[in-house]
């Protein structure tokens, strides 16, 4: 008797449990989001910035969260966490943004999400495509709202070639060559931060920093190649063991060809986009969209045509582009907090960022391999292939210490068409 008491007992209490656990995830109809921020860098805490002088519309800054407790005193009046884990659990957020070193992105947001939180994760989303795989799994209620920061997708210049593409004004697209070497980065920079540039902190350079956001882009116009082969430096300009120097060639099923080209170590640095399709040539530089429209179809004319050096005529389309009116991180935070409140769309819901991880992460593997690599990538080994090289880094991390706020933090996200 006394056994099934005790018995009754547990399966009332686990019973009551999962009560719990389904009341609160169950979403509150919100009328205000009450945001965190974990990572109060440079990035955590322009977000940060953002919300607490008012400038995101039904968002306010209810808890922040560093792991070092002197930026306590930054935000007056709002909860500091030492811990992102103890923010997450705290009750006093309903969404978290994630400003983090990398690997973070991935623990963090597996715990914010698990919590129940709506969670905005800074990119790339995780490390390498098989954490990212784990990271998304743990989405599993669609009601939580999971976006990623890739704040250059709001950018018109580019969301006019994405229309333009994908809508099909350039025809079947032959070639995409895109040079973007405007990521200067300083010896300064790299020396800024113990996790910057190595393998076990931040787990890659160009291709996991700067480079998620055209990754990002690249993808979202163009879609995912079939075959990658990367050719990487490492430490070519500076003193760090990850790759500062990039060239790859992405293949398609249909033939079309892409190259890639980015560095951190060149300037002035060149952002050229350019898209050769059956129907003429788009080129996107200094913020100018130029469309050269060939009056008849290339593969037509060349098929047609008696004239053996015979040149297809064109129009040059001038193709005006709406003005931004504020920046994309600005209108990325906004968005987020519509979608929570409005049931908005998200501009980047965050399980599209497992795209570009898996893009930067095939060129590193081609390139370490000195193989073509397939797509889908083999997650596992190529996470094996990173935890080889952080078992076998030699490498020491020279640290110099920067001053607090003598550096203005906007230029290092100059990143846009222009
Ligand atoms: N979207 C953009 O334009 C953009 C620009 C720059 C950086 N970023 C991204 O933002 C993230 C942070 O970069 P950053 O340049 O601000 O780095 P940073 O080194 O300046 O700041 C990282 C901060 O996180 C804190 N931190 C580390 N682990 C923590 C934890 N577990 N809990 C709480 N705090 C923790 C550190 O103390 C530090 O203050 C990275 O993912 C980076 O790629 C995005």
């Amino acid at each position: 008797m006394a056994f099934s008491m005790d018995k009754a007992m547990l399966v009332f209490e686990v019973f009551l449990r999962k009560i719990t656990v389904a009341m609160s995830k169950k979403k509150r109809r919100l009328s205000k989001v009450r945001v965190g921020i974990i990572g109060l860098g440079g990035m955590g805490s322009a977000h940060a910035n953002a919300i607490f002088s008012g400038k995101i519309p039904g968002c306010e800054l209810s808890a922040v969260s560093d792991q070092d407790g002197s930026k306590a005193a930054n935000f007056p009046g709002v909860s500091f966490f030492e811990d992102g884990g103890a923010l997450i659990t705290s009750g006093e957020v309903d969404a978290v943004v994630i400003a983090t070193p990398h690997y973070a992105h991935t623990t963090l947001g597996i715990a914010a999400l698990k919590a129940g939180l709506h969670v905005l994760v800074e990119k790339p989303i995780s490390v390498h495509k098989a954490d990212a795989e784990k990271l998304l799994a743990a989405h599993t209620d669609r009601e939580q709202i999971f976006g990623a920061m890739f704040n250059v997708r709001p950018d018109p210049c580019y969301q006019k070639v994405r229309e333009l593409v994908r809508g099909g004004e350039l025809g079947k697209i032959r070639r995409v060559n895109w040079i973007v070497t405007t990521w200067f980065r300083t010896e300064a920079y790299y020396a800024s931060g113990g996790w910057r540039a190595t393998w076990k902190g931040e787990g890659g350079g160009v291709l996991l920093n700067q480079c998620p956001h055209n990754l990002d882009l690249y993808q979202w116009i163009f879609g995912m190649p079939s075959k990658v082969r990367g050719f990487c430096q490492f430490g070519r300009y500076h003193n760090i063991e990850v790759e500062d120097d990039v060239t790859a060639y992405f293949e398609y099923p249909d033939g079309s060809t892409a190259v890639f080209i980015t560095s951190t170590g060149e300037s002035p640095g060149t952002n050229r986009l350019e898209v050769t399709g059956e129907q003429g040539r788009l080129t996107l530089e200094n913020g100018v969209l130029r469309y050269l429209r060939n009056e008849i179809p290339t593969e037509k004319y060349s098929k047609t045509t008696a004239d053996r050096f015979g040149v297809i005529p064109c129009w040059d389309v001038s193709i005006p582009i709406p003005p931004s009116t504020e920046s994309g991180h600005i209108s990325i935070l906004k968005n987020f907090t519509d979608a929570i409140l409005h049931g908005k769309p998200l501009l980047a819901p965050a399980h599209e960022g497992i795209r570009s991880v898996e893009l930067g992460n095939a060129i590193l593997y081609s390139s370490l391999t000195e193989k073509t690599v397939s797509l889908p990538l083999d997650g596992r080994a190529y996470e094996r292939k990173l935890n080889e090289l952080i078992k076998n880094s030699k490498f020491k991390k020279k640290m110099t210490k920067t001053k607090a706020g003598a550096e203005d933090f906007s230029k290092s996200f100059a990143m846009t068409s222009k």
